[in-house]
């Protein structure tokens, strides 16, 4: 069975071509690195050739319009064609359709691109990984002080835990269409605020003094409404922020 990852470079993708790896199964990783522009489709069509699953984890914080929105409609494009499509695998985020920021709304369109493709194609929304948490954490705190946002917490997840999900997903039953998936999160909520004093500890520095930011703007009120935090239905799995975070 021949997988493409899109992304294979990236944080979760690497971590999911080394886990199909591990499991015998051959495995092409399609990014700029490898000669892949999803922005512009140079060498597209040649990496996905032969494909029987395409995980797509390739994504853009800036150019998230092109690379994520107008590459997956060129994926769709090249795919839609083949007399039997592969199953098409894609990442997306907790509450991309709740919170109202641009990065999400392309991650939620894409989702919508997905399901009018006639593919069969499996979403699986993940919630923040603890990379991008502990990222959070550093920004808002440039010295003693941390600036938090009200409400703001989080019940991000492991990458490497998501990539065995995606690694299953892959190689588990195609559907017969669109499937959304269970979301993915990690066992333990953490406000923003624990966060920062969590990662100051690990430091062997003290607390910082919170200056409390008010939600205000959609997104902020987004997330203090909890948008971004796993419904009942989701599957809950690996690390912990705070296990993350351990040496
Ligand atoms: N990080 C999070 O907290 C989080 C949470 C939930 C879901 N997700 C989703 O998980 C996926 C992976 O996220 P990540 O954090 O692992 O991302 P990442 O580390 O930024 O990796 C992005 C990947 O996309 C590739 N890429 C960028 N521009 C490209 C282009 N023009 N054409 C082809 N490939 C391109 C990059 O490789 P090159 O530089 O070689 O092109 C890289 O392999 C994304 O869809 C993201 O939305 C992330």
């Amino acid at each position: 069975m021949k997988i493409v990852v899109t992304g294979g470079k990236g944080l979760l993708g690497t971590e999911l071509v080394r886990r199909l790896e591990g499991l015998g199964v051959t495995v092409s990783s399609a990014s700029r690195r490898t000669g892949v522009d999803l922005a512009t489709g140079k060498g597209l069509e040649a990496a996905l050739h032969g494909a029987e699953c395409v995980v797509h984890a390739a994504t853009h914080r800036l150019r998230y319009r092109r690379v994520d929105l107008d590459g997956t409609r060129r994926m769709i494009k090249i795919l839609a064609n083949r007399p039997t499509p592969p199953h098409v695998v894609y990442i997306s985020i907790v509450g991309c359709d709740r919170i109202p920021q641009r990065y999400y709304g392309v991650k939620y369109a894409c989702e919508l691109v997905l399901g009018r493709s006639r593919l069969p194609v499996t979403v699986v929304r993940a919630t923040q990984f603890h990379t991008l948490v502990a990222s959070i954490a550093r920004t808002v705190t440039p010295g003693a002080l941390a600036f938090v946002p009200s409400g703001m917490s989080f019940q991000s997840c492991d990458h490497r835990w998501v990539a065995t999900e995606l690694a299953d997903i892959a190689l588990g039953p195609v559907p017969s269409g669109y499937h959304r998936a269970a979301d993915r999160a990690g066992p333990e909520r953490v406000s923003l605020a624990d966060a920062v004093a969590l990662m100051r500890a690990q430091e062997g520095k003290s607390a910082p003094r919170l200056i409390t930011i008010p939600a205000k703007g959609g997104t902020l009120r987004a997330f203090d409404a909890g948008a971004n935090l796993p419904d009942a239905q989701a599957k809950i799995g690996g690390s912990s922020f705070r296990e993350f975070l351990k040496p």
